[in-house]
């Protein structure tokens, strides 16, 4: 199993070193445009591995793609991240013309590679992508819900002062502050409601807080997040390369699912060998169906910026 990550930065290499960690990946190759940075933070992560216990090998490379040849997964976290006050949706006149490169030259050497796609505004990169590429659909992922989720399920535990393992919970709809759809109604503690456990106002403030968990920490760091996306990567690395079969709210571009068509938005997936397994449809409250269709909206203007 040999997985790419382009991109070097703070999301690029959380998303090498928890790959790493899990060993499950022979190789993990990870590609930088900007001198020795990917062969350092290969190098010093190599230095961890009798320390973590990883038999992974990573090396960098200074933008040879040839060094990716045969990559059965690869990353994208290329372009810039947001500076606080920004949106993701700001970011689409540098990283667009970054996302289609990266993909086109990583396809060059992996014909058959998966794509996982984190730049952003991921939904917007992920259809790019799409229209981009010859890749089937099945084999083009955003990474943006099993983040969300992971952020819904800590402001979940939070609110209800309960360890993160009791908790279950899911976002789907667009990658953004205003476009996520935090499914609060179905959320639970242990196969309950939080409903039960939880007043209406402070459910919605959770939701709330979700939704801004990337401007939150935006504003804190000075720059975007890199622990819970190099960890929400890493477990759909390992869900496709270890052909889990698990569920996980993934970017993927809809034909008639959940009423919508030529878009990539958020929305259940299983991830297996095949990546993109299948697209589970489920019920969503009328609230929720009308919250998907605003989030749609938000995705469909920031596509109609592309030059595709
Ligand atoms: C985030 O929400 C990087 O978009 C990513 O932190």
């Amino acid at each position: 199993m040999k997985v790419t990550v382009v991109g070097a930065g703070a999301v690029g290499a959380s998303c090498a070193e928890y790959i790493a960690i899990k060993n499950f990946a022979s190789e993990v190759v990870l590609l930088d445009i900007k001198e020795g940075y990917a062969e350092g933070k290969a190098m010093d992560l190599m230095q961890t591995a009798s320390l973590n216990g990883f038999d992974t090998t990573i090396t960098g490379t200074t933008g040879d793609y040839s060094r990716t040849a045969d990559s059965d997964i690869a990353v994208i976290t290329s372009g810039i991240p947001r500076k606080p006050g920004m949106t993701r949706e700001e970011l689409i006149g540098i990283n667009a013309g970054i996302v289609k490169t990266v993909a086109s030259n990583l396809l060059e050497h992996s014909p058959n590679v998966t794509l996982i796609v984190v730049s952003n505004p991921m939904d917007t990169m992920t259809y790019l992508v799409h229209k981009t590429t010859n890749l089937p659909k099945n084999k083009i992922i955003g990474m943006g819900g099993a983040l969300d989720s992971a952020r819904f399920k800590y402001r979940l535990a939070e609110a209800l002062d309960a360890p993160i393992s009791d908790i279950d919970g899911m976002v789907i709809g667009g990658h953004s502050d205003t476009g996520m759809v935090p499914l609060a109604s179905q959320a639970a503690r242990n196969s309950i409601k939080v409903s039960e456990f939880l007043s209406e106002d402070r459910l919605q403030q959770v939701v709330e807080d979700t939704k801004v968990g990337g401007a939150t920490l935006t504003k804190l760091l000075g720059t975007s997040a890199w622990y819970a996306p190099g960890a929400a990567v890493s477990a759909l690395v390992q869900a496709i390369a270890c052909d889990q079969k698990k569920m996980f709210p993934c970017s993927t571009f809809l034909e008639g699912e959940y009423g919508l068509n030529d878009i990539c938005i958020g929305v259940p997936v299983l991830l297996g060998k095949n990546g993109i397994e299948s697209i589970v449809e489920i019920s969503l409250s009328d609230a929720e169906k009308t919250k998907m269709q605003e989030s749609a909206v938000g995705v469909r203007n920031t596509n109609g910026l592309l030059d595709v």
